[in-house]
């Protein structure tokens, strides 16, 4: 056994309490929440994900590539995830919505991953991005409307949690209002055991009702798209689907979204680049996929061998998180001179490797026109509480500002 292994199962052996996951992401400094773990453990640590629920925490670019890259040794599927297959981890687990298994792309590995994605890239693919610019602003636009007269809001609730699931229901051809009560019951579905039955059926009929509508009358939308879809076998295919894309676009959009309209309002520099012209939205975009992507932590990968990773002695079954915030602060891509950055896309905020994000076009478009049309139409807008007292919503995988309550001038009735 290399010797780097040796210290690192003696360490392991010798330590008395592994930090939560969530320090990384609840702290005002991930980045040094992430280095002293690296300085205690390498770029690979072991952490807790709730008590008495152990994983990998891999914090080296390379060293993510390395596992995202190599199906072979590192599953996608839970079931192969040693923890949860023994019920070591809570039916009732707040790890479920991310970590338990559903039959959907996400959670498959190989030919199976490659057939439901298919659809999936396929149809994103076929998206008219005129149109899909055009149903994206009129969406923000009308959502601004709802609240522009009164000359306060909470950016994040009235508007970067709203904008994400009626765009990629929209693009399904789900109108506002059920867009809505999609939100609702997705939002059930995957908070509390008490909802989710009721929330499920929601889903259903929603979905069922659209899928008939197009069988009926196709159109150019994306559940026309999947209908048509020769990977895709059943209605049970179609419809999980259909609520992975809405689902994976949702709480990923919302974050980068609120994360750049707190920048926007809190931190003068990134403003002031941005305003002055130095900045196109773009940059300012990747500038936050750098700095505090949307996913911080991703779960996860699953050993299906004993091996070394980054000094780290993984076993067969252990569980692995994606550190893609610490990567993209990795010295080997990154440098700290925001100028040399420009145009440097090398970020893992999407992931790489065959599950890298499909959505990273309409993903980037829903965000660019949301942070876009909601400056322009605020006027003076400014943050109603100090920029310290933003709090961020509790999750071990994302940084999203809870709430932005925010002043404006209204507009002058007409
Ligand atoms: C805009 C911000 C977004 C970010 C930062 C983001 C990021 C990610 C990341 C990190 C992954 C996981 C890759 C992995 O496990 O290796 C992922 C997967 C995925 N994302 Fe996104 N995403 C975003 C928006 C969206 C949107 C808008 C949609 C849908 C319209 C979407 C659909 C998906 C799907 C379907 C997957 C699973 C792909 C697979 O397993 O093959 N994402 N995304």
């Amino acid at each position: 056994m290399p010797s780097a292994t040796r210290r690192h199962r003696q360490r392991l052996a010798d330590m008395t309490g592994l930090q939560n996951l969530a320090t990384t992401t609840t702290t005002t400094d991930p980045q040094g929440a992430y280095r002293d773990l690296q300085e205690r453990w390498g770029v690979v640590a072991p952490v807790e994900l709730e008590p008495g629920i152990h994983a990998w925490l891999v914090m080296g670019h390379h060293e993510i590539c390395q596992v995202v890259r190599n199906e072979q040794l590192f599953s996608r599927d839970p079931n192969n995830w040693r923890l949860f297959s023994e019920g070591v981890v809570a039916a009732d687990s707040g790890l479920g919505p991310m970590m338990f298994p559903r039959d959907n792309a996400y959670f498959a590995d190989g030919e199976k991953h490659r057939r439901l994605r298919g659809p999936i890239d396929d149809g994103l693919e076929s998206l008219d991005e005129h149109r899909m610019a055009r149903f994206i602003r009129a969406t923000c636009v009308d959502l601004l409307r709802e609240f522009e007269s009164q000359g306060k809001a909470d950016l994040v609730a009235d508007y970067a949690a709203v904008v994400p699931m009626l765009t990629v229901a929209g693009f399904f051809g789900i109108g506002r209002e059920q867009g809505h009560e999609l939100r609702a019951a997705l939002i059930a579905l995957f908070s509390s055991a008490e909802d989710s039955q009721p929330a499920a059926h929601q889903l259903e009929r929603i979905l069922s009702g659209v899928m008939t509508a197009r069988r009926n009358a196709p159109t150019d939308d994306l559940t026309t798209a999947f209908l048509r879809h020769a990977n895709l076998r059943n209605d049970f295919e179609i419809q999980q689907s259909i609520v992975l894309m809405i689902s994976a676009g949702y709480e990923t959009t919302t974050t980068w979204i609120a994360q750049t309209l707190r920048l926007m309002l809190t931190d003068s520099r990134f403003a002031g680049r941005m305003r002055g012209g130095r900045l196109g939205i773009d940059d300012a975009l990747d500038e936050v996929l750098w700095r505090d992507p949307p996913m911080s932590n991703m779960p996860a990968r699953y050993a299906l061998v004993d091996c070394e990773l980054g000094g780290a002695h993984v076993q067969r079954g252990d569980a692995i998180i994606l550190g893609l915030s610490s990567a993209n602060n990795d010295p080997r891509v990154h440098t700290d001179d925001a100028w040399l950055e420009v145009g440097n896309r090398s970020h893992l905020a999407w992931s790489a490797g065959p599950h890298a994000c499909p959505a990273q076009r309409p993903g980037r478009m829903i965000t660019r026109i949301a942070v876009d049309t909601a400056l322009h139409r605020l006027h003076d807008v400014t943050l109603a509480i100090p920029a310290d007292d933003v709090m961020l919503l509790p999750s071990p995988w994302t940084r999203c500002p809870a709430s932005l309550p925010v002043r404006f001038t209204p507009p002058l009735p007409s």
